[in-house]
């Protein structure tokens, strides 16, 4: 660095083009290359050619993934980390330093338009997801960049919304996946949001990137801004941002005017560009891969969408196991699958299954009726497709959100599916009682109109390139659906907790988010849901029984859970086993539970799996604002072990007394009532001593107290003073 002229430096601050940085002919080594997924490798022909950004048939073929919705509704680490692992090697082959991805904000509301590209509403699930993500793809000497940090949950106003948020929420549930991603599986490569946080914008906020990543959390990878979010390149510089993406930067002449005023110093442009420094170093070791087996890696693309079905509904319609049976197939979604949400993760598929010609190979009697063509229809297709129907057993109906409606950059407008859509549904149910719904969306519907009328209902997401055999599959029960919803699918949008402030156009308050967000809110509030967090159908049976909490001997954890699942179905099963932790603090504010840990475990056919979790001192922590970090609080803590978020099987209580007792940093200016609740030697003292407190005095601040026990008992200042001192040397020792 220190043989660089300070132009050059300055250069280096920022990307040269849009997918490619650090590139200087006073360089030993190739530049940089950076690409986005998060579902596949999105690489251009000509990687540094900015024009080329808009033209997406210029677009090198990847294995296209099924999106981070589906990805997450496997529940499967191991599957999840391979995905993580086969993206990584592709990036290889195309020679790609770093992917743009995961992007691991949390679904707020099911409008949000990127929720497609997002894991769950639930930080734990995303940040284990995300976490195997990332090991996977940097298992392959590729960096992996978790995305927008932080607090970047509406696509409307993305650019100029102000969050507000306290800290708690903020650190145990949006912070806590970049958190967890960081601790555990050491991301190259953090991008820092466009949206402003507390009124600064999160990518030259010092409170975020500096107090936070990168000295609380002791992140020393590179931060690049996302797209076009540097406001003020010079504040971004000072407080923790590295490269300004994409270039040529606008900024480099207001660079060279601070470093000519001293408002900036070289020193820390030098900082600054330590850990890109870095980067460049360990990606000259990264070994171009020479061949790649897409095929297989697409088989591997077709196992996730397996497992990332949710079948959502089922009378016993499903499986198809008669091959004879005539189908009708409704919807253009069969025969042009929705494959991904639209917007910077778009990828052209290596190879795309068409669901329409994956059932023409299994069934022999098939009819096909349009419908629709993404929110239009017509008389004459509705009148196809009310053909069809009449002739069919079975209607399947492909449907689901359409291109317009789920993309990058804007939320959706609601939760419904399209109206042309509907309309074919309802003229088709009338005729025909047999009808599979087949949806394709990356979010939470409102389902009330089709629900009552459908034999089934599967989910399938945005499955990618093999959105094809997979459904068949899942539908001809070849393979048994095992996939569990990773958000909760309301009612309809009016329920959702955020309903009237989302998405909002100048500020977003996320203060009661901890109880205020996805199953939290509803499980909190005992509000009916239509599908629950966690939820999903398999043709299988499987009963849970000896269900045991065994207290955990080692130092990680606290408490083990042994589970035995019994499937009484001739169908191998896979079964997700969810354990949530609930606590009962007085005036500590949490949901009713939370997911703490899960187990997917394979039973097979009329046999038994016994399984058993453990459940880690994380489980129980809490983010302490006055410690600024997590603690386990001394109290009750509830376990319930079951299906989903509204199957619990078994609760058991857990009393934790050996850790730090939850109160505020007490002063004298502090109610009385908090030396009762957290200090009760102190407040009997002074009960004995005085008189009992009325009602009205636990409210009254502890010195008013103290000094009418001193008024009307007459004591001297000394024996107060020395009372007072010690209670405060208990305070100060507790308060650290
Ligand atoms: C998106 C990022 C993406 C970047 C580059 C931005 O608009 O928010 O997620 O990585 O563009 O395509």
């Amino acid at each position: 660095m220190g043989k660089l002229p300070i132009d050059e430096k300055i250069k280096l601050t920022s990307g040269q083009g849009n997918w490619h940085l650090f590139e200087s002919a006073l360089l030993e080594g190739r530049s940089i290359n950076v690409a986005d997924g998060p579902h596949g490798v999105r690489v251009y022909g000509k990687a540094v050619d900015a024009g080329n950004f808009l033209n997406q048939s210029n677009l090198m073929p990847a294995t296209l993934f099924p999106s981070a919705s589906a990805m997450a509704s496997t529940w499967n680490k191991e599957l999840i980390e391979n995905v993580g692992k086969i993206i990584g090697r592709e990036c290889r082959y195309y020679q790609i330093d770093v992917l743009l991805g995961p992007g691991i904000n949390l679904k707020r509301s099911p409008l949000g338009g990127r929720n497609f590209e997002y894991y769950s509403e639930d930080p734990y699930l995303t940040s284990t997801i995300a976490e195997a993500f990332v090991k996977g793809v940097q298992s392959e000497h590729v960096g992996a960049c978790i995305k927008h940090f932080g607090l970047n949950e509406q696509e409307t106003m993305r650019r100029f919304v102000d969050v507000k948020v306290d800290e708690r929420t903020m650190h145990e549930m949006y912070l806590y996946p970049f958190y967890k991603v960081i601790k555990n599986a050491q991301p190259w490569m953090v991008m820092s949001s466009y949206n402003r946080l507390n009124g600064v914008y999160a990518s030259e906020s010092s409170y975020l990137l500096k107090d936070i990543l990168r000295k609380r959390w002791g992140y020393q990878g590179v931060v690049v801004s996302d797209w076009g979010a540097v406001q003020d390149k010079v504040k971004s510089l000072k407080n923790g941002m590295n490269i300004d993406m994409p270039g040529p930067s606008a900024f480099e002449s207001k660079v060279k005017d601070a470093l000519q005023q001293g408002t900036l110093t070289e020193r820390e442009l030098d900082e600054s560009l330590k850990p890109v420094f870095d980067l460049h170093k360990r990606i000259q070791t990264t070994q171009k891969l020479k061949d790649i087996n897409f095929e297989k890696h697409h088989q591997r693309a077709k196992s996730v969408a397996e497992e990332a079905i949710v079948l959502l509904e089922n009378d016993g319609v499903l499986p198809i196991k008669n091959h004879q049976t005539k189908l009708g197939i409704v919807g253009d979604f069969a025969k042009h699958p929705r494959i991904n949400g639209g917007g910077s993760a778009t990828v052209r598929p290596y190879k795309q299954e068409i669901p329409y010609d994956a059932f023409k190979e299994v069934f022999d009697n098939i009819d096909y009726a349009q419908a629709y063509q993404e929110e239009e229809t017509t008389d004459a297709l509705i009148a196809e497709a009310v053909d069809v129907a009449k002739a069919s057993d079975i209607v399947l109906f492909f449907t689901g959100t359409t291109k317009a409606t789920e993309t990058e950059g804007q939320d959706r407008p609601h939760m419904m599916l399209p109206v042309s859509h509907l309309n074919v549904f309802n003229a088709m149910r009338k005729i025909n009682k047999n009808i599979v719904v087949i949806l394709s969306n990356g979010s939470a519907l409102d389902l009330r109109s089709v629900r009552p009328h459908s034999r089934a209902i599967l989910e399938t997401w945005f499955l990618g390139g093999a959105a094809g055999k997979a459904i068949v599959d899942v539908v001809i029960g070849a393979v048994n659906p095992s996939g569990r919803l990773q958000e909760t699918f309301p009612y309809m949008v009016e329920h959702t907790p955020h309903y009237p402030t989302f998405p909002s156009l100048e500020t977003v308050d996320y203060s009661q988010d901890l109880i205020m967000n996805g199953y939290r809110f509803y499980d909190t509030h005992r509000y009916e849901v239509l599908y629950p967090f966690g939820y999903g159908l398999s043709y299988a049976t499987i009963d849970y029984s000896d269900i045991r909490f065994v207290n955990a001997s080692d130092n990680q954890s606290i408490i083990s859970v042994e589970v035995t699942l019994e499937n009484h179905s001739d169908i191998d099963a896979y079964e997700t086993v969810q354990l949530y932790v609930g606590k009962n603090i007085e005036y500590l504010i949490k949901p009713e539970k939370e997911l703490k840990a899960f187990e997917k475990v394979f039973v097979r056919a009329k046999s038994k799996a016994i399984v058993t979790i453990k459940v880690e001192r994380e489980a129980f922590e809490t983010y302490d604002t006055r410690r600024q970090q997590f603690v386990v609080y001394n109290g009750c803590y509830t376990i319930h072990v079951g299906r989903h978020s509204r199957a619990i099987y078994a609760t058991h209580s857990v009393d934790i007394t050996d850790k730090v007792t939850f109160h505020p940093a007490i002063t004298f200016d502090y109610p009385i009532k908090f030396l009762k609740l957290y200090y009760p030697h102190w407040y009997e003292y002074i009960e004995t001593h005085y008189r009992p407190l009325r009602w009205h005095e636990q409210e009254a601040p502890i010195w008013r107290i103290l000094n009418s026990y001193q008024r009307h008992k007459g004591i001297d200042d000394v024996i107060l003073k020395q009372l007072m001192k010690d209670i405060k040397a208990d305070l100060d020792a507790s308060n650290k």
